[in-house]
């Protein structure tokens, strides 16, 4: 099973980014789009490891208070690009408690410097403009493991689990 840790975007996020999106097809921009149900913000990659309830049990002692999570610019690694997250210390403080109770759980995970991102298209072929992405905001409250299956037409992400604010 392939899993990774992730925040779920709000509806209102998804919209946004959908826009940019549409946006950048409008102006040219042709690559394999990240369709709006799987868009999202990954903590934490664990990659190929049976036991779920095992990742979840590692993480029962991670707590955390809502925060405020905001999209601030676009950015690329290649050709993959991204909209980025404004920076945000409790973001990064959950990602590090996160990888802490991963690591003392011993449940393997992809040890990559954090950098936010969120992909909306992987492939991009033509000149991509810089689309304004900011001002959008939601409130994080949980994070959700999800299982990643390749589905016949892309990528199939299923919630197995999660872990709330307090
Ligand atoms: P990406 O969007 O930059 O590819 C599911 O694959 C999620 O886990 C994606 O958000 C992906 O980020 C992220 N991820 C992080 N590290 C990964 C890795 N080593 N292999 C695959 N996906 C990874």
């Amino acid at each position: 099973m392939r899993l990774f840790l992730a925040i779920e975007l709000s509806e209102e996020m998804r919209g946004a980014l959908v826009g940019a999106q549409n946006e950048l097809y409008d102006r040219g921009v042709r690559g394999k789009y990240t369709p709006e149900e799987n868009l999202h913000l990954t903590l934490a990659f664990i990659g190929e490891y049976p036991e779920p309830a095992a990742v979840l049990d590692a993480l029962s002692g991670v707590s955390f208070s809502p925060f405020a999570l905001s999209l601030e610019g676009m950015g690329c690694f290649g050709d993959l690009w991204w909209a980025g997250i404004r920076p945000s210390a409790p973001l990064d403080a959950l990602v590090r408690a996160i990888r802490r109770a991963l690591a003392d759980g011993g449940i393997p995970f992809d040890r990559k410097r954090f950098s936010p991102h969120i992909t909306l298209l992987r492939r991009a072929v033509g000149r991509v403009p810089g689309i304004p992405v900011a001002g959008v905001s939601m409130t994080a409250a949980r994070v959700t493991l999800l299982r990643s299956d390749r589905g016949r037409n892309g990528m199939i992400y299923t919630p197995v689990g999660g872990i709330d604010a307090t």
